[in-house]
């Protein structure tokens, strides 16, 4: 993926440690009397937390001009960054890293201390996972904005911290604001507080974090908002300022529509299914009216993720301690759960029965593109899969070792019956049906060879990603989710011939 290259020339300056600036290098020109442009000061920016959202949200800053300094709790992680290799597999971030390494705007340093000394801005991007009870767990985001604020008491110069974590509404202001500034010893005119979530989306993060749709902040005070724009002066994307309230319910009523559109096609599938029709031409068609719009109608498993589960369930949980418990989220959240219930019974349904059937299951992350695991629809799939008698093989070019670190955590007893595999053909050898969760295009291509490793050359594609004339080819049986197949037919695929 092009990623875009700064070309100006710079000439970085270090002033003090604090202070860090920049000289954009002009052709000489005759003066004529007229006095030069003072430097341009580069803005200082500190990433707490080097994970999926703020590695790339530093590495975004920094292609955009800003100088950036990165810590993160785990030492490893931190080497393993400062050494430009990308802990993700995400398309583009280790050319992204390895080349905002290499300009020297983006550094990890060791401590707390090292980064407060050097950032003005300080962004918390630490998780804030979901508890049993759908509340997140605001433990980690606590914890680095105490050592933030410690870190910060032996700072002179004004700082702004932002909580840039997905944080339900009154977070920023109800916590983390008198937190910080009761552990620094500081009044709000020394440290700024800020809210300033981010959209990005696992699988397109580099694209999403360097061009980003919208930019979002809430300032409870003009510096904060003043260097929040500045930061973001150069991404081209609309800044919309709130208050931190106002800027949080943002994220969560983005993530809940988007989530409600997903059940929505999700059921919407199901209903296809039981008419005949493919879901694809119909949602095309629906989406294709610009009040509705055509993202996030492509029906699938079900969603996942390290975001949708979480922010839907934090909302549905926020708005009934609030006295008013609304129904949307919770629709959304129960339709989710009904597509699992689907899926399982069409896959059951397929193949006549689950009992001792051996069935490959194709893409374990929760969506190609990524190695993330988190809420991955393959987890429950697999074991209910188990649960009723079939034994599992599964795949991913990307996310083995993360859905393996998963199983055992889900399985701490060890679920018998599945075996995570190295390679498509180990996964599909013998296998009465593959079933498609992830679409990675290595899986897309499939070539007759495969089917003839089959013992039932059957694909339940719960993507309807592998094109029909690819199947045809190949002498594949093709089950869709949602592609209006009666399965109550498809029991008795033939072997493909030889
Ligand atoms: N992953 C996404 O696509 C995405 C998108 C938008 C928003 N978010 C939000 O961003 C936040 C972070 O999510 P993530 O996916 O990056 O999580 P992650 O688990 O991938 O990364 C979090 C990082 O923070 C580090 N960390 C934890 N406590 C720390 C501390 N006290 N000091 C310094 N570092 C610490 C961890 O070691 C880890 O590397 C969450 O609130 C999430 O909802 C994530």
């Amino acid at each position: 993926m092009a990623i875009p290259v700064d070309r100006r020339t710079v000439l970085p300056v270090r002033k003090r440690a604090t202070e860090v600036s920049v000289v954009t290098a002009r052709r000489s020109s005759p003066s004529r009397g007229r006095r030069r442009p003072p430097p341009r000061t580069v803005p200082v920016a500190g990433i707490v937390g080097l994970g999926h959202m703020g590695l790339v949200t530093g590495l975004a800053f920094s292609a955009h001009g800003l100088n950036v300094v990165g810590y993160d709790i785990s030492p490893e992680l931190g080497k393993q960054i400062a050494r430009g290799s990308a802990p993700f597999a995400e398309e583009g971030l280790a050319k992204l890293l390895r080349q905002e390494l290499s300009r020297g705007r983006f550094r990890v340093v060791p401590s707390l201390d090292a980064l407060a000394a050097e950032a003005e801005c300080l962004f918390l991007c630490v998780p804030t996972p979901s508890q049993p009870d759908g509340r997140i767990n605001l433990g980690p985001l606590e914890q680095s904005a105490r050592a933030v604020a410690t870190a910060l008491r032996s700072v002179t110069s004004p700082r702004v911290v932002v909580v840039k974590s997905t944080v339900v509404p009154g977070t920023t202001e109800g916590m983390v604001a008198p937190l910080v500034r009761s552990v620094a010893g500081k009044s709000p005119e020394e440290i700024g507080i800020a809210s300033n979530p981010e959209f990005l989306s696992e699988g397109t993060v580099v694209r999403d974090a360097l061009r980003p749709a919208r930019v979002v902040i809430g300032a409870s005070d003009a510096r904060s908002l003043a260097w929040l724009r500045r930061a973001y002066r150069d991404f081209g994307a609309p800044v919309h300022a709130l208050s931190p309230s106002g800027a949080e319910l943002v994220k969560y009523l983005s993530n809940s529509f988007l989530a409600l559109k997903v059940s929505f096609a999700n059921e919407a599938a199901r209903l296809a299914d039981r008419l005949g029709v493919h879901i694809d031409r119909v949602m095309e068609a629906v989406g294709s009216d610009p009040r509705i719009g055509g993202s996030f109608l492509r029906a699938g498993p079900g969603f996942g993720g390290s975001c949708f589960d979480k922010d839907v369930r934090a909302l549905a949980v926020r708005s009934s301690d609030l006295g008013l418990g609304l129904k949307l989220p919770r629709a959304a959240l129960d339709v989710n759960d009904d597509q699992l219930e689907y899926v399982i019974d069409r896959i059951d349904t397929s193949l006549g029965g689950l009992k001792g059937a051996r069935l490959a299951l194709l893409g374990l992350a929760f969506k190609a593109g990524t190695e993330d695991v988190r809420e991955s629809r393959a987890l429950p799939i697999a074991e209910r899969l188990l649960e009723r008698g079939a034994t599992v093989r599964a795949h991913d070019p990307a996310a083995a070792k993360s859905f393996a670190r998963a199983w055992s955590e889900r399985t701490p007893k060890g679920a018998a019956g599945l075996t995570i595999v190295p390679s498509i053909e180990h996964a599909i050898e013998g296998a009465d049906a593959a079933i498609l969760q992830a679409d990675w295009p290595q899986y897309l291509r499939w070539p007759a060879r495969w089917s003839r490793k089959m013992r039932r050359p059957l694909l339940i594609d719960l993507r309807r990603a592998v094109p029909v004339e690819v199947a045809r080819r190949a002498g594949l049986s093709l089950v869709g989710l949602g592609d209006g197949t009666d399965v109550k037919n498809v029991a008795d695929v033939p072997r493909a011939a030889p």
